[in-house]
């Protein structure tokens, strides 16, 4: 008899999620679905409100990425104004998001993800979480938290504040950085980087080689690419073209401005979070996992398939190790945590080259600006993918539509798609276990999403699927 099994709450990622696996009459995997139940709707009411408070609002979608949205909504703002921030504004936003990835790098890495494998991923859900980690690896959690308030502290230190940051203002940055606060920061920074260097280390060491068989299985699919880089073609994560790479690794490189001519968004029935994918392919939208089409991620995996190079000089050997093993573009969904940890050092490095830069304490840092009617495109990669701000106005200044693509929101199509084949993979003739389903977890896990960040769509119905339960806890029925 077919059968409906759930896994809910997903848990380890941000925000929430349910996971629906329909089997056939055989046991085998039918469909899946990932059903995102929170709505945030920041896209509508936007409207209405002055354009420089937006960098201001936009911080408020997410507690998790905050830095991400406020860069974004400030590089939207210049472009409705029609200025560039000058040197020092640009650097200090730049260091900003540096010190902000680490942060998320080191909360997915070790928080979220880590207890899948350091304590794998069999074991019992009451100790594979977090205190469990602490507990088998106490050492590892005392580098991990500390290394965490570090990143808080530097974003203290350059902005007053590291959550729902308000320094990034359109024209370029409020508070330029003393002296006295770059020694405090860079001292910092220099020790986040040996944490970063060491964990990049002792994963290649000591957890990789452990799950290699899993991570050339679980949840592969064949998708494009998406990241940002700049004109030599090394990674940005601040600024520079948008790359869009086919499944089999030719790309084109847009002005973000551009983005609507390649990509668009689809809606389905069943989730608040829409369905971006390549329009300029000309194929459509199909999540089919043997002929998918117009199926594009973003995020760790996604930036390390479409740059060539890095721009710092340690995370580029880790770069060349990568691709030498794992060639380009590398489809093994696993690899996202491999990707995020060279990431880690990446953001690091550059945030200590930053910090050393004379230009970084210039006094310079902002242009004024004047309410006018215009659009404005601002993007940055966003630890957890390439994130589009998107505003227009009228001549008091006000926006008149608001359009946000959040890194989640590309992957949401490939997250589908890897829990469906990792599914496919493990559940057969009816049987599973927890392992298993946990197993399912982790091809989701692995693109670290922010549900909470990514759920706007709101077309003038519910999205939600509603699923009638019997009270032992047996689905019944499933209706839209
Ligand atoms: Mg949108
Ligand atoms: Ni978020």
């Amino acid at each position: 008899m077919s059968k409906t099994l759930t896994i809910a709450p997903v848990s380890r990622l941000e925000g929430h999620a349910k996971v629906t696996i329909n089997l056939d009459d055989a046991g085998n995997v039918a469909d899946t679905f990932v059903n995102i139940v929170e709505l945030r709707g920041f896209e509508k009411f936007c409207q209405g409100r002055p354009v420089e408070e937006m960098p201001r609002i936009v911080t408020s979608i997410c507690g998790v990425c905050p830095w991400s949205h406020h860069l974004a909504a400030a590089k939207a703002c210049d472009g409705v104004f029609g200025v560039a921030p000058p040197p020092a504004g640009r650097k200090l936003r730049e260091l900003c998001n540096s010190i902000a990835y680490t942060e998320e790098h080191i909360l997915h890495f070790f928080f979220l993800a880590g207890a899948d494998f350091v304590l794998g991923p069999g074991a019992d859900y009451k100790t594979r979480n977090v205190i469990g980690v602490a507990a088998a690896a106490p050492e590892i959690g005392k580098k991990v938290v500390h290394n965490r308030h570090l990143g808080s502290r530097i974003l203290n230190i350059v902005s007053g504040k590291s959550i729902h940051p308000v320094t990034a203002v359109p024209g370029g940055f409020s508070k330029p950085l003393t002296e006295h606060e770059r020694d405090m920061a860079l001292k910092m920074a220099e020790e986040i980087l040996e944490f970063a260097k060491w964990g990049m280390a002792w994963a290649k060491e000591s957890v990789f080689p452990k799950y290699l068989d899993a991570v050339k299985t679980v949840g592969v699919i064949k998708t494009g690419y998406m990241g940002t880089v700049r004109a030599d073609g090394s990674m940005d994560l601040y600024d520079g073209k948008i790359r869009l790479m086919k499944p089999d690794g030719t790309y084109v490189d847009f002005d973000d401005a551009k983005y609507a001519d390649y990509i668009s968004e689809k809606t389905l029935p069943w989730s608040y979070l829409k369905f971006p994918y390549a329009k300029s392919w000309n194929e459509g939208f199909d999540m089919d996992l043997e002929n998918p089409k117009g199926i594009y991620r973003t995020n760790t995996l996604a930036r390390m398939n479409v740059c060539d190079k890095l721009n710092t000089p340690l995370a580029q050997k880790e770069f060349e190790a990568f691709r030498q093993a794992f060639g380009r573009p590398c489809h093994l969904t696993l690899l996202y945590h491999w990707a995020r940890l060279i990431e880690l050092l990446n953001n690091a490095e550059y945030a200590v080259q930053l910090l050393k830069d004379p230009e970084i304490t210039g006094k310079d840092t902002r242009v004024p600006v004047k309410p006018r009617a215009g659009r404005g495109v601002g993007h940055v990669e966003a630890p957890r993918g390439t994130l589009i701000h998107d505003y227009e106005t009228d001549d008091q200044g006000l926006v008149t539509n608001a359009n946000l693509i959040v890194g989640t929101t590309h992957n949401n199509a490939p997250i589908n798609m890897a829990v469906k084949a990792a599914a496919k993979l493990l559940i057969k003739g009816g049987k599973y276990d927890e392992a298993l389903l946990n197993t399912v977890e982790m091809a989701i896990r692995a693109y670290d999403p922010c549900f909470s960040c990514a759920t706007h769509n709101l077309d003038g119905r519910l999205a939600v699927r509603i699923d009638v339960t019997r009270p032992d806890g047996e689905v019944v029925t499933l209706a839209n």
